[in-house]
């Protein structure tokens, strides 16, 4: 089995459009050309007392007329920076489509931060009112890194950035880093969450809470606030958008742990409508009605934003398929010669698990 590291995978990433392939992923994923599973989550205490997780998160999905099926295994420490590791880590597995056999092991640490900062841009160039001039992040980890330079890359417009985290020296040090290269953008690091919300037309937040904090009255008319991290916003901040978006429902409303999943449970969010079932008269409307999934919005089935000042709030679970389909472009683009059938070609269209 070929076995790239963190080193082989950042230098064929350069070469990758993220955003070109997530929006691909989507396209397939309206089509029906994936099979996307439930994710498996492992959770347990340290012996330091710190949470750990390993996700599993298998999935297939057929672009360009190739099938490629595999997983991703991320596994986290919350401990791990102040040891100097990154908190998270771990493999994308490529497998033989013929024969199933594993084929390829990849450092998954890139692939995952690049197609999540990926799937941000292309929901905030979806749904915005105007190109971004300002950006808001909370949290200065790998994700918003990540996240900051693929969008100053590729954004023009943007003019302010706010940076803030709990550590303020984990914003300092990210906001020289990337001052260097971006000298025409303010890079401000502020003192508080809702600093860097309120000035922000795109509000990003990566951080590793599972506490609520951000507030309905912090964002302002307009905003786009991708919820990477899924547990920053309070639920008033979802009821007081006027649309939720998410990348893939079943996802959301399979898992117990994060905000958008809870409040599912609690019967407070209606299901997009592609996945809506009748339900009894007379029951009060759910508090969130989420108005689209991300491959709604590319396969032009849903409009997205309505008014300039709308609120909109995106809840991108994350999805095995985009970290399998990255995996996959880098593989074929450059190694699937040494290999006999991994990524064979098909016509044959596969089920999905979400429709
Ligand atoms: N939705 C997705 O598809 C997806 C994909 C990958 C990662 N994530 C999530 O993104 C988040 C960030 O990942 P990362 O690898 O950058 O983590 P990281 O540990 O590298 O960085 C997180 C940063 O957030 C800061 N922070 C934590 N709580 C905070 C708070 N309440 N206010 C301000 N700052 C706070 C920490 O000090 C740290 O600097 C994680 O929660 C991860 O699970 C989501």
């Amino acid at each position: 089995m070929l076995e790239l590291t963190d080193a082989d995978v950042t230098g064929l990433l350069g070469k990758v459009d993220l955003v070109d392939v997530v929006r691909e992923v989507f396209q397939a994923h309206a089509d029906d050309r994936t099979v996307l599973p439930e994710e498996s989550c492992l959770r347990w205490t340290n012996d330091q007392g710190e949470s750990c997780r390993s996700l599993n998160m298998p999935g297939l999905v057929e672009i360009d007329g190739r099938r490629i099926a595999g997983t991703k295994i991320i596994n986290a420490s919350l401990g791990n920076p102040d040891r100097g590791l990154p908190r998270a880590g771990g493999i994308v597995l490529l497998f033989d489509i013929t024969t199933a056999r594993p084929v390829c092991s990849m450092d998954a640490a890139r692939i995952s931060a690049g197609r999540t900062a990926a799937v941000s841009v292309l929901a905030a160039e979806l749904l915005w009112a105007r190109p971004a001039r300002s950006i808001g992040l909370i949290g200065a980890g790998a994700l918003a890194e990540a996240h900051l330079d693929l969008a100053l890359r590729r954004w023009p417009s943007v003019r302010e950035v706010h940076l803030y985290d709990q550590v303020p020296d984990r914003a300092l040090r990210l906001a020289e880093r990337l001052g260097d290269t971006y000298r025409t953008v303010a890079l401000d690091v502020v003192a508080s969450a809702e600093r860097a919300v309120r000035d922000a037309e795109l509000v990003i937040p990566v951080t590793t809470t599972t506490t609520g904090y951000v507030r309905a009255d912090w964002i302002a008319p307009g905003t786009v606030t991708v919820n990477v991290s899924l547990d920053d916003l309070l639920p008033e901040a979802f009821t007081a958008a006027d649309q939720v978006i998410v990348d893939d429902w079943s996802l959301v409303a399979a898992d117990t742990t994060r905000l958008l999943g809870r409040m599912h449970r609690s019967g407070d969010v209606l299901p997009p409508p592609r996945h809506r079932t009748p339900t009894g008269a007379g029951r009060p409307a759910p508090a969130v009605e989420v108005a689209a999934e991300l491959c709604d919005l590319i396969s032009g089935a849903a409009t997205g934003r309505r008014s300039a000042e709308d609120r909109i709030v995106v809840n991108p679970f994350g999805m095995s398929l985009h970290d399998v389909a990255v995996a996959g472009r880098l593989f074929h683009d450059h190694y699937a010669h040494r290999a006999t059938s991994t990524t064979s070609t098909s016509t044959t269209s596969t089920t999905s698990t979400t429709s």
